[in-house]
């Protein structure tokens, strides 16, 4: 008798605040090829008014205990009417399917700071109540799946980078896959093992901020605006100084550095804003490759995922950058905006069994730890 399926649903927001994507991926047998597997797909914006109050409890603008806890109530809800939407549209039922993965809203990220003591605190937290969702979709949900890697001194971040050796590995030559979501993340890939993870800085974040101030519009459609403008060598050099830049893996950074105050007060007055965006996309593109030149000199691919790859201006500029071979996962079955969800849909599976989620040598933990907490259905 063939093997019962073993659907999974990945629920995630990621810095961008844009929407909720959830996958519904099957991982019954992990060997088989990878087409077919991703069963289904939806997206779910993110209200505006909630967007702006994430990014100002992330940035810090906003410190209030009764904040974080609407907010943890209103997005509980808002992930549990996406699974609830992609259910429907599979017409799956609850026994269907065996976890769910919410990743949830990160709104504070302070990793541990290499040579600093216990005195200093260190944690990530995602919000989202998992409660809800199990309690609406009658599904048991797998969440906090970040905190138990920090408490073994580890950064906690990227935990993509396991999930890039296991989909898109399995090859002769080096390759790197990175993660163009707010912020960007870049994974070596040696055979099916990841040998380093770390987030490079900035992807989307900035150049969303910039482009919604001065043109309304939430996203730079393709870099169009931003292709009308000139890099401003001054500003990217500024930008470019920030420490973050020069620290050794591992290392992780979010909202708390690269934050609208930030770039602000490196703005002088006398760049126009195509200018600055033509900039950011830029301080994006030249990040990135920094970090693929320091980590994977010789590289066979370079493997772009998340909503970043649908930049044609920033894709073209990697592409310009970098000495090798730029591709989009979409060719290896995957979309662009799928990955994220799917690599915790296959990180949630990883907790109902038992097995180690995370990487030493990605997060600098101080071993393998199993990741994630279990919400029963
Ligand atoms: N058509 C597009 N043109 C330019 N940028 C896009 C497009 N589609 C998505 N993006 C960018 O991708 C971001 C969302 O990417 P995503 O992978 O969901 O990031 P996160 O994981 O941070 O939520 C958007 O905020 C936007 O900056
Ligand atoms: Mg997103």
């Amino acid at each position: 008798m063939p093997a019962r399926p073993a659907i999974y649903l990945g629920l995630m927001s990621g810095t961008s605040v844009d929407g909720i994507d959830a996958v519904a991926i099957d991982l019954t047998d992990e060997a088989i090829a990878h087409d077919g597997r991703i069963l289904g797909h939806c997206s779910l914006a993110i209200p505006a008014d909630i967007k702006s109050r994430v990014i100002a409890l992330s940035s810090q603008a906003t410190d209030s205990l009764s904040e974080n806890l609407d907010l943890d109530y209103l997005l509980g809800h808002l992930f549990a009417d996406c699974a609830l939407d992609l259910i429907q549209q599979l017409e799956l039922k609850a026994s269907d399917v065996q976890a769910i993965a919410c990743h949830g809203q990160t709104i504070r990220h302070r990793p541990p700071v290499a040579g600093s003591n216990l005195a200093q605190s260190s944690y990530s937290q995602q919000i989202g109540d998992a409660n809800i969702i199990a309690e609406r979709t009658g599904i048991q949900v797998v969440a906090d799946f970040r905190r138990r890697d920090i408490a073994a001194g580890g950064q906690a971040a990227p935990l993509l980078p396991t999930f890039h050796a296991h989909w898109f590995g399995e090859f002769e030559q080096r390759k790197v896959a990175v993660n163009i979501g707010g912020m960007a993340n870049i994974s070596v890939l040696e055979s099916d093992r990841c040998t380093a993870g770390f987030d490079s800085g900035p992807g989307n974040a900035l150049m969303d901020y910039w482009c919604e101030k001065n043109t309304g519009a939430a996203i730079d459609i393709n870099g169009e605006w931003a292709a009308q403008g000139k890099v401003n060598l001054k500003l990217l050099d500024r930008l470019l100084s920030a420490p973050y830049f020069d620290l050794s893996a591992p290392k992780s950074t979010g909202r708390e550095l690269f934050n609208s105050g930030w770039l602000e007060q490196k703005i002088s007055g006398d760049v126009s804003p195509e200018d600055v965006q033509a900039t950011l996309l830029e301080l994006t593109a030249q990040s990135i490759c920094a970090a693929i030149k320091a980590y994977a000199p010789v590289c066979g691919e370079i493997i772009l995922c998340g909503g970043g790859v649908y930049n044609g201006t920033l894709f073209q500029r990697i592409e310009a950058l970098a000495n090798t071979q730029v591709t989009s996962c979409a060719a290896y079955g995957l979309k662009p905006e799928q990955v994220e969800a799917a690599a915790f849909a296959w990180l949630a599976k990883k907790r109902i069994e038992n097995e180690v989620g995370n990487s030493p040598a990605v997060t600098g933990a101080e071993g393998y730890r199993v990741l994630g907490a279990i919400y029963s259905a």
